[in-house]
Formats: C-alpha cells, structure tokens, sequence
C-alpha cells in the first residue's frame, strides 16, 4: 500500500462508505508502548500480513520487536518474508505432531522461551486449544476475513459473496476457545461490488488487514503493559 496507514485510515474515516472502507475504532492509532513489546507471528500463508507487521514496526507506527515467526508447515510463503527482513522463524509442522494438543505444546514452549509477550495469529489456518488461549489470555489475537459475528470459520470471504451482503471487511479480535468468537478490537468495513471476484474483493479486504492488524496490535500492546505488568 502506497499511503501511509494512518493517513489511509483518517481518510477511510472521512470518506464513510462512499465507495471507500471505513475502520473503527480509530482512537489506538497514536498509543506507542515502551519498552518494545514482544510480539510472537503465527502464519500458515503467505505472510502478506506479517510483512505489513513489519513495515509498521519500521515506520514505528507500533513499538515491538518481532521475537519469533512460527509457521506450521514448511512451505508457508511467510518464511520468504521472515529471511527477507531478517526476522527469526520456526517451522513446527503440525504433521510431525501425534495430537493437537503436542503441536500447541511445542508452540507455547517457543512463545515462553522468547518472553512473547503478545500472540498474533496473521493467517494463522489452525485451531488452537484451551490450553495454549489460556496461557495468553488476552494477549493471543486473531485477523479474519470478515465482519464478525457474521462468516465465521474459513471461506469467509467466499460466504460473504454467496449470501449477496453488500458490505463485509475484516476483524481482529481476541482469541476464545469458540473459533472466530472472542472480543473484538477493531473492524474495518468493505463494500462489496457488483464486478467483484473472491480476488478482487480478497484485494480489497486484505488491503484493510494491513491497516488494521497494527492498529490492533498498538491497543492490545497498550492493554497488556497496563493489565499484566505485575503478572510477568
Ligand atoms: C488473511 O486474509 C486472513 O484474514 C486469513 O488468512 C489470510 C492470510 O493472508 N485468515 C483466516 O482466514 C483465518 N480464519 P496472509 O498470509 O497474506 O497474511
């Protein structure tokens, strides 16, 4: 994305619907935690959204170090990205696990090693279990590809078109152990055009996960140095 977020934002805001996206809420935009904040990335995809994790954290719209990319197979696109700009990654591939249960294991190991303080799951295709959400309660959150409560589970975007909706977007939000059910932090809204594709709509939504993953993971980080610091 060619504007700076913020700038992308506050404009999205003004201009509402009219053919534009529209975030809300905005308020998390300025808030920059100190000292850095420890961020684990869970990614199973391309890693378009870790990358724009990245550039955030360069432009210093979010204050964080990336500790620990972990991939669950080892042909994830996010690899590419973690070597590009030199972040350290982990592949715990969930086919050399016998349960669930052992591949959240070894994952929450690696996120209790590194001090991760909070856990993004940027397209993040596996369920994880009770015990792994409620080591990071409220510090484990989640980007889907819809307004949420509507399109749960995969294929959102895929259900949005199916239902005829007119508008659908993205969401983060905390992570429960109901998929795609936890508090939501932040949304952003996508008209969807009579022309549109699930590629050319994917576009437009993922533009707007971009935007508001940092976003969210600003107001969580704010959240977390505020509620857990007598706990760590
Ligand atoms: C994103 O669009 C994200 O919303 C979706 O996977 C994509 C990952 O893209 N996540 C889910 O559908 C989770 N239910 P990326 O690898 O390019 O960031």
């Amino acid at each position: 994305m060619k504007q700076d977020n913020k700038e992308y934002a506050e404009r999205n805001l003004f201009n509402g619907l009219n053919g534009h996206s529209l975030i809300s809420p905005l308020e998390s935009q300025n808030n920059l935690v100190e000292p850095k904040i420890r961020l684990g990335i869970l990614a199973s995809g391309k890693g378009s959204n870790f990358e724009y994790i990245i550039k955030s954290i360069q432009k210093k719209q979010i204050n964080a170090v990336i500790s620990i990319l972990i991939v669950n197979n080892p042909n994830c696109l996010a690899i590419k990205k973690a070597i590009k700009y030199n972040i350290p990654y982990v592949i715990i591939n969930h086919r050399d696990c016998n349960s669930r249960l052992e591949h959240d294991k070894l994952v929450m190991k690696k996120l209790e090693e590194l001090s991760v303080e909070l856990v993004v799951m940027a397209g993040w295709m596996r369920i994880i279990g009770e015990e792994l959400i409620n080591k990071f309660n409220n510090r484990l959150i989640n980007i889907h590809p819809s307004l949420l409560p509507s399109f749960k589970g995969i294929d959102a975007i895929e259900q949005a078109m199916d239902k005829r909706v007119t508008i659908t977007g993205c969401t983060v939000h905390h992570v429960q152990k109901e998929v795609d059910s936890g508090s939501i932090i932040i949304q952003a809204a996508v008209p969807i055009k009579d022309k549109d594709s699930i590629e050319t709509l994917k576009k437009r939504i993922q533009e707007m996960e971009h935007i508001i993953l940092p976003l969210a993971i600003a107001k969580v980080a704010i959240e977390i140095r505020t509620n857990f610091k007598d706990k760590k």
